[in-house]
């Protein structure tokens, strides 16, 4: 059984969804500067915005201007939460800046009152993919130190406001994601030549130093906020039992448990340290900055789970399936989305498993879904049976992760509740939402919403604790 206070919900970020990129005194960020893309071809990191392209999260799906709506939606479902990211730019427009944008910071009063008045606890998450774009201009964003300063001040900034009203943080999404396509959580952009690893691993240790500070200004603010850090999970089987497989296995999830193990348990471990040895690596870590890590531990972990990978020592070329930022060879025994991302209910136990026997601290998935392409019928409604599909065998999954193999859930939030702009092509088509909303990828549409089938389906599900599926 799930608890009975078990956070059920949704997640959003501000910068899939809020649109209104420049208004109330809005700075531009990261993610205001990528093109549309499509599925095929990949979105641009423009430098600025530039006249001729366009930019789909300019106008997002306008949660800026319709929360109210929205959030009366998701109440409806019955969410206990709802996962929703800061801009940062909409706060500190330029990122070192003096002082906060009052009317950024009472757009959030308000998203929050609008919560609270139906019992939804906040999730929010400090840094979720946009950073603002004039750090990046004149700091080099995190290549450099101090991105530290900038962030802990935007943190202490939010966390005061915001005290009493949000409990559940989540400092950087996805942060191990840097070294895969180091523009999205970091806005570096890599100069040919330059070692890769250097430059991201580096930008990854400024996080951590400025995540633990983020920890200890919560904890300073108000003891009862609980912080989070935020990992993408991706389950990795090897290809056979060959033993070179199996050691390839090892490899590539340690890539990923580098950056939980240092948030999680407060250092680097030894083989982190090896690995720099390994490949050359330099890094600026200070005795300081160590101590940080240690004080700054998060209280909880948060991750995503699309789908699983496979890793395998056969370099030759093969056929590769999709998957959330990673891309492996395929996977025969799985069935593939439209978007070529396999769906694997039982690599979601595996990764729950994984992360609890791991760890032993409290988990919480905070992003999992199905982006497909949805046909509305004649008579208006829509049958998404596929999402609703995807969704009850993760459910069964994680609840047997919970009933029979003991693992401390916090929550569940499927990414995208409502339609929103995706974060990897640009696309709205590809659609993840329980409520529809009337946007093409081109940015045609009404913007008004409707209830798909999903929607009462979830509903049941939450009023059920996960019983009815
Ligand atoms: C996660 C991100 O990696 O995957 C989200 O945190 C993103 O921002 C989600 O939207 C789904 O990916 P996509 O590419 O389908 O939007």
């Amino acid at each position: 059984m799930l608890k009975k206070d078990f956070l059920w919900g949704g997640a959003l970020a501000a910068n899939q969804c809020e649109g209104a990129y420049l208004e109330d005194g809005k700075g531009l960020s990261t993610a205001d500067c990528f093109t549309a893309g499509n599925v095929h071809t990949r979105r641009i990191y423009t430098d600025g915005v530039i006249e001729g392209n366009y930019y789909p999260n300019h106008k997002g799906i306008d949660f800026y201007h319709r929360y109210k709506e929205d959030v009366a939606l998701f109440a409806e479902m019955g969410f206990k939460c709802l996962r929703i990211s800061i801009a940062w730019s909409r706060i500190y427009p330029n990122g070192d800046d003096e002082v906060p944008n009052e009317k950024g910071l009472q757009f959030y009063d308000n998203l929050f009152a609008e919560l609270l008045k139906y019992g939804i606890e906040p999730v929010v998450t400090l840094s979720h993919y946009e950073t603002p774009y004039a750090l990046v201009k004149n700091y080099g964003s995190w290549r450099n130190r101090k991105m530290i300063e900038f962030f802990a001040r935007y943190a202490r900034t939010v966390m005061e406001r915001y005290q009493g009203k949000v409990k559940y943080w989540l400092t950087f999404n996805e942060i191990n994601t840097v070294t895969f396509h180091p523009e999205v959580p970091t806005g570096i952009r890599l100069v040919p030549g330059e070692n890769a690893r250097q430059v991201c691993l580096q930008a990854a240790h400024y996080q951590f130093v400025a995540s633990a500070l983020a920890v200890k200004i919560a904890h300073e603010v108000d003891p009862a906020m609980k912080v989070g850090m935020m990992l993408l999970y991706p389950t990795f089987y090897g290809e056979t039992c060959k033993p070179e497989d199996q050691l390839e296995t090892m490899f590539s999830i340690d890539n990923h448990y580098y950056f939980s193990d240092v948030q999680v348990r407060g250092y680097y471990s030894p083989k982190a340290r090896k690995l720099w040895e390994k490949q050359g690596l330099k890094l600026d870590i200070t005795e300081e900055d160590l101590k940080i890590i240690a004080e700054g531990k998060v209280g909880y972990l948060g991750f995503s789970y699309y789908n699983s990978n496979v890793a395998t020592s056969n370099k030759s070329e093969r056929a590769m399936m999709g998957g959330n930022v990673l891309n492996s060879v395929k996977n025969p025994y799985l069935k593939e989305s439209d978007w070529g991302w396999p769906i694997d209910p039982i690599g979601l136990r595996l990764a729950l498993n994984n992360l609890y026997d791991r760890y032993q601290i409290p988990l919480f998935i905070v992003e999992n879904g199905l982006g497909q392409e949805d046909k509305i019928n004649e008579d208006g409604t829509i049958d998404d049976d596929y999402r609703i599909d995807y969704l009850r065998k993760h459910i069964e999954a994680l609840k047997q992760a919970v009933d029979e193999d003991g693992v401390d859930l916090m929550g569940y939030t499927p990414w995208g509740p409502i339609d929103l702009i995706s974060m990897g092509t640009g696309e709205m088509r590809k659609r993840y939402g329980f409520i529809y909303v009337d946007r093409d990828s081109d940015g045609n549409g009404t913007l008004n919403r409707r209830k798909k089938k999903s929607f009462d389906w979830y509903r049941e599900v939450i009023a059920s604790n996960g019983e009815k599926l």
